[in-house]
């Protein structure tokens, strides 16, 4: 809850051009918010992944976990600080790790942090969800990412041509019921007040700007993988904050 104060308090320093992104509706890019609100939400979201990412998310996947055991190739696109990233490469050793932002800051500190755990089998780089290079992931992850890219489709889309034939995307996304009669609950509060202040404008503020917010459900977010053409798309597992789509080909 420390990360959630910090990330309350990064949207303090930055409300006066808030104002300015209700009147225009510009959209207001990642970069432009305080280094408050980066650190807030690596430290709100990492615990998260720490209890869940190798215990039960990977296991959840068909087929994932043996093979990332056994070697592999993963990306973890719109890694931010990279907690995941490296979290990924300490648990699998054998495979190699690759984490991709495009805000250079972010990536800078996922560096550092890889260099402090002494993780070998991981490197970063500073490129949109679009353009990174690479192909034959045996893995591809988003962790509360997807809905903050201005064009989701066209990120999943190149996602999907990355993969070998029988890779996986896995994507975490807040977890969200499909309308808002069903998200009336504080959870929802709390990920709609984000979702105004920083999803939607990040979204926004890129190409396309589909502006998914922090709230779109598994039906919306299936239509979106659906459309980048992964055909088979299900629910692998939730916590209560997050739920966990599998997408394949
Ligand atoms: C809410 S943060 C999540 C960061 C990290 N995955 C985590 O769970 O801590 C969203 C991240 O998406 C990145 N992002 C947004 N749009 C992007 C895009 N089009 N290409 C690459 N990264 C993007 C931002 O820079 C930011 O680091």
């Amino acid at each position: 809850m420390q990360g959630f104060f910090q990330a309350v308090v990064s949207q303090y320093e930055a409300h006066e051009t808030a104002v300015d992104v209700f009147k225009t509706g510009r959209g207001r890019a990642w970069s432009e918010h305080s280094s408050c609100c980066f650190c807030g939400t690596d430290r709100f979201f990492r615990p998260g992944y720490a209890a869940n990412l190798v215990q039960s998310w990977i296991p959840a996947l068909d087929g994932v976990e043996a093979k990332l055991k056994a070697g592999g190739k993963i990306a973890d696109i719109g890694c931010g600080h990279g907690s995941s990233t490296v979290l990924l490469a300490q648990s699998y050793p054998n495979a190699t790790v690759h984490g991709f932002d495009f805000h250079a800051p972010s990536i800078e500190e996922a560096k550092a942090k890889a260099k402090a755990a002494g993780v070998a089998n991981v490197e970063f780089h500073t490129v949109a969800a679009k353009d990174f290079s690479g192909d034959g992931f045996d893995l591809a992850c988003i962790f509360d990412a997807l809905h903050d890219m201005g064009d989701p489709v066209g990120a999943a889309t190149h996602i999907k041509q990355s993969l070998k034939p029988d890779g996986t995307f896995m994507v975490v996304e807040p977890l969200a019921g499909d309308s808002l009669g069903e998200n009336l609950n504080v959870l929802s509060a709390i990920f709609y007040g984000f979702s105004t202040t920083i999803c939607v404008p990040t979204s926004k503020s890129q190409e396309v700007g589909l502006a998914l917010g922090a709230q779109a459900g598994e039906k919306r977010l299936t239509q979106v993988l659906n459309e980048a053409g992964f055909g088979n798309v299900r629910r692998a597992t939730e916590t209560p904050t997050n739920m966990v789509l599998e997408a394949r080909a």
